[in-house]
């Protein structure tokens, strides 16, 4: 059998089943929060305990939701392709619901609510608690310089050279549960589609993006979309 390697984008939407709010629908988060205010280092230098407690509510979220069933089949995918080529699954979601629902070959581009960053030196850690000022880095011992480890506007996403390597490779390309309107993420398929591998692009957003290099869109939610893609790659349900 040929060797095909797949590259799966997530968005907001495949958390959305979960009862964690995406970011453009209806009731979406930035409806409710301006974004200068608390996805962007302009806004966490002017008022960082805003900052902080907005990522302290969804940080807190995290123990009151769980992995969907679109999550379960992601990591069911990735086990399934053992063997039939490279497997990569990249989220812009910073929750953590693709790992404990068994997700291993995972990106996070956005950074993760359950990590922080130290300001000064740059090191990351794990943190599940509620975060603020009096925070002291674990690494350089300062006091006062723990921000959330989250990629915001104007910063530059994690783990591009990878990400981009992996495009450049990919015969499949999957974007599930996003608007497809933030850049980088929203290049992703272009990449894919001139790779010179005749990649093959599918979407599953019940509300579809429109943008024309899909080969297939299932327009579907992503717990249903899921099986009609594994029905489409040939992995048993
Ligand atoms: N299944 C699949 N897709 C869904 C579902 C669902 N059940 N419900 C909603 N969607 C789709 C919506 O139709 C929409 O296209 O999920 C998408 C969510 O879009 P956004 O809210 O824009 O989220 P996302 O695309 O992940 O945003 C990208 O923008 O604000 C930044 O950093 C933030 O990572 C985020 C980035």
């Amino acid at each position: 059998m040929t060797r095909k390697n797949i590259v799966i984008l997530t968005g907001a939407g495949i958390s959305a089943e979960s009862g964690i709010s995406t970011f453009r629908d209806t009731g979406g988060l930035w409806e409710n929060h301006r974004l200068e205010d608390v996805a962007t280092p302009e806004g966490f230098e002017a008022d960082p305990h805003l900052v902080h407690r907005f990522y302290n509510a969804r940080r807190a979220q995290l123990h009151e939701v769980a992995p969907n069933a679109a999550h379960f089949a992601l990591a069911a995918l990735e086990r399934a392709w053992e063997g039939r080529g490279d497997f990569l699954l990249v989220t812009q979601n910073v929750d953590d619901l693709h790992e404990r629902a068994g997700s291993r070959r995972l990106l996070h581009m956005h950074g993760e609510l359950r990590r922080l960053r130290c300001t000064m030196c740059e090191e990351t850690h794990p943190h599940a608690q509620d975060a603020g000022l009096e925070l002291a880095c674990p690494a350089c011992g300062r006091a006062g310089t723990m921000r959330p480890d989250i990629v915001w506007f104007g910063e530059i996403p994690y783990h591009m050279d990878e990400i981009g390597a992996a495009l450049g490779e990919a015969d499949i390309f999957c974007a599930i549960g996003t608007s497809g309107l933030v850049y980088p993420a929203a290049g992703f398929a272009a990449e894919a589609v001139h790779n010179r591998r005749g990649c093959e692009l599918f979407e599953i957003n019940p509300n579809p993006t429109g943008v024309e290099v899909y080969d297939h869109v299932i327009a579907a939610p992503a717990t249903h979309g899921m099986a009609e893609l594994l029905r489409l790659l040939g992995v048993e349900d």
